[in-house]
């Protein structure tokens, strides 16, 4: 069962930041979830909104500024004093900083605006060769389907809310045949949606959870829980 920080350990500081990922790492997560866009000059930065508004002191869609433009930004005061100065980071600083102990759940975020970031993501992993350790996901499933097919190797996952507590065979079929996970919104999960996705030979994740009592339940009955909270999931259970 992973732990898996959602955002970085973003209950205790500012999401999507080395703040964040640092603390993660020594909470014994397994993966960091994060938010990857791409700047107007094509680099992958990781940020979750596609303003830079509500995390930052800037104003303006990320596909908007250049790299350096947005390393100007505070993405840490928004969160507390103490985390003034955090940076937008890049994907691949993060993956220089915690590949290959800690893996990735790197999520493809807008996908009608955010043209080659597939491939860019791709590319990027290539680099530090692929491994299980990293996954790419995406409510998309269009997004996953493209990034698939360039680059099959790569474990993938789709993100859904299930709105009639059980997935339709035709949901499943499009799912397993570009991914390899279904990261599901914890209020919408049951036993059914569990059992039929693992029949489809799919692996189940929960996102996200906020509280130790649902971290405590749903332990055992995933294969991964998203967390703001990592040091929620119990180690030894
Ligand atoms: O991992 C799933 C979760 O990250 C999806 O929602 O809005 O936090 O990106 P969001
Ligand atoms: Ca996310």
């Amino acid at each position: 069962m992973y732990t898996i920080a959602h955002r970085g350990a973003s209950g205790y500081a500012p999401e999507n930041t080395f703040a964040a990922f640092d603390i993660a790492a020594d909470m014994n997560t397994d993966l960091i979830e994060l938010d990857v866009q791409l700047t107007k000059d094509g680099h992958i930065v990781v940020i979750h909104d596609d303003k830079v508004d509500r995390t930052t002191d800037g104003s303006g869609f990320v596909k908007d500024f250049t790299l350096k433009e947005l390393q100007t930004l505070d993405a840490g005061s928004w969160f507390g004093p103490e985390f003034k100065g955090e940076r937008i980071p890049l994907l691949e600083e993060v993956l220089k900083r915690y590949h290959p102990e800690i893996g990735l759940l790197i999520e493809l975020k807008g996908h009608a605006s955010q043209i080659g970031l597939e491939k860019a993501v791709g590319q990027l992993l290539g680099r530090f060769s692929f491994s299980i350790h990293h996954i790419v996901q995406s409510f998309s499933i269009k997004s996953i389907q493209t990034f698939h097919e360039m680059y099959p190797s790569v474990p993938t996952a789709i993100i859904t809310r299930p709105s009639f507590g059980m997935f339709s065979q035709n949901q499943l079929n499009a799912y397993k045949s570009v991914a390899n996970y279904v990261n599901i919104k914890y209020t919408r999960l049951n036993r059914y949606l569990i059992s039929s996705a693992r029949k489809n030979g799919l692996k189940v994740f929960a996102w996200t959870v906020r509280d130790p009592k649902t971290a405590a339940k749903l332990q055992d009955m995933v294969d991964g829980i998203v967390t703001d909270y990592p040091d929620f999931i119990s180690k030894g259970g």
